[in-house]
């Protein structure tokens, strides 16, 4: 029987209190950034994350563009980032015109392999870029250590990553900045949507300029100047209030997202364990270290061709699993940048093989039992 309807990978959180917010936000007649809502959510991340300070951003790529113009880097520069991320991880720190080096990352967790950073480390090597895949924490003792010997920033995109924690610490909190998403795939979301967070007070002056058009607005409207002016680079990088309402809602009801998220992470482990095993097929990994944020739950297939057939499987019954990120330093804007084929094996590995599962807050137990079940019936070829 083949009827069935359709589940797709992801449907972004809804909870009905964030069309209020955005009346209260009409309401008081102040649509741009800046406002009441974006005030409060801001200022509710700092408490919540015990950081330095947040800004609301249009985007995660944008807060990480705003990390390259902080750490003002330019043609000659290198950065290392894993080449198993979203493009954005890249592109915010390339249009620079600073280099990448792409490193591979670890077969475990899949995130940023630290030893392999410190084989790349030179005196070229601004910045480190940590992604914890997954929401789950990358190798932070280590990564910190390299960074503060060579004196190189580190920075931590954690698209995935709210509320999960290294060693008891908070991801974003370890690095000189820190990135967040709100797309409407992330746990928390608004849409498009992202923040910067800061761990180190003297950035927070010049981030606050360069994410108004590099103008001193801010202080400006703070009354703290009579006028302002163009005083640095910068670009258009505040989230409107309106974006920031439907998030202040979300963010005020992030318990009850994560124990939704969580609930569906565990049920999936639970139940594909066995089958994972004897298939030989790679579920995620936590290790003890780290409390995971619940972003993601993947499989990892022993080849490309099972990789197909489970997605064919999946899709005859109207199930949406969909694979991830393919391998930056073999991708063509990474080999025009210096990436080459041949040289992360674990991501181009994951490229081919990692598939994720629908998992989404409204995700109810007895549709993703249905996931489940399908799923069971798969046997590797
Ligand atoms: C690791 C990582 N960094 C950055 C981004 C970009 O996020 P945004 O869409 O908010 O710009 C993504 C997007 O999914 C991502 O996965």
């Amino acid at each position: 029987m083949k009827y069935q309807m359709h589940v797709p990978f992801n449907a972004p959180a809804f909870l009905g209190a964030e069309v209020d917010c955005i009346r209260r936000a009409i309401g008081k007649g102040h649509l741009a950034g800046n406002g009441f809502f974006t005030k409060e959510c801001e200022k509710y991340l700092k408490e919540l994350l015990g950081v330095k300070r947040a800004f609301l951003t249009t985007s995660c790529t944008h807060a990480l563009e705003m990390c390259a113009l902080l750490l003002n880097l330019q043609s000659g520069d290198e950065f290392i980032v894993p080449s198993f991320t979203f493009v954005s991880t890249v592109n915010a720190f390339a249009l620079r015109g600073a280099k990448p080096i792409f490193v591979d990352v670890r077969p475990d967790t899949l995130n940023l392999d630290e030893e392999a950073v410190a084989r790349q480390i030179n005196s070229r090597t601004k910045a480190i870029i940590a992604v914890h895949y997954g929401g789950i924490g990358c190798e932070m003792t280590r990564l910190t250590e390299l960074a503060q010997r060579h004196e190189i920033a580190l920075i931590e995109d954690n698209a995935h990553g709210l509320f999960g924690r290294y060693r008891g610490k908070l991801l974003g909190t370890f690095g000189r900045f820190a990135t967040l998403s709100f797309h409407e795939t992330k746990n928390i979301s608004c849409g498009e949507g992202g923040a910067l967070l800061l761990n180190d007070e003297r950035d927070i002056e010049r981030a606050e300029i360069l994410r108004d058009k590099g103008t001193n607005r801010g202080v400006f409207f703070r009354g703290q100047a009579d006028k302002y002016t163009w005083v640095d680079f910068g670009s258009s990088y505040v989230m409107s209030e309106i974006l920031a309402a439907y998030l202040w809602t979300q963010l005020n009801a992030y318990e009850r997202i994560q124990k939704q998220r969580r609930s569906i992470w565990n049920l999936y482990q639970e139940q594909l364990q066995k089958w994972a095993t004897e298939q030989k097929i790679q579920l995620p990994h936590v290790p003890s270290t780290c409390d995971q944020a619940y972003h993601l739950f993947y499989l990892i297939l022993p080849t490309l061709e099972n990789r197909r057939i489970l997605i064919e499987h999946l899709r005859q019954y109207q199930i949406n699993a969909v694979f991830h990120y393919q391998a930056l330093n073999s991708s063509p804007m990474g080999q025009r940048l210096g990436g080459q084929p041949g040289t992360c094996p674990v991501t181009e590995r994951l490229s081919d093989c990692l598939l994720r599962l629908p998992f989404y807050f409204d995700l109810t137990s007895p549709i993703q039992q249905r996931v489940i079940d399908r799923v069971l019936e798969f046997r590797v070829r």
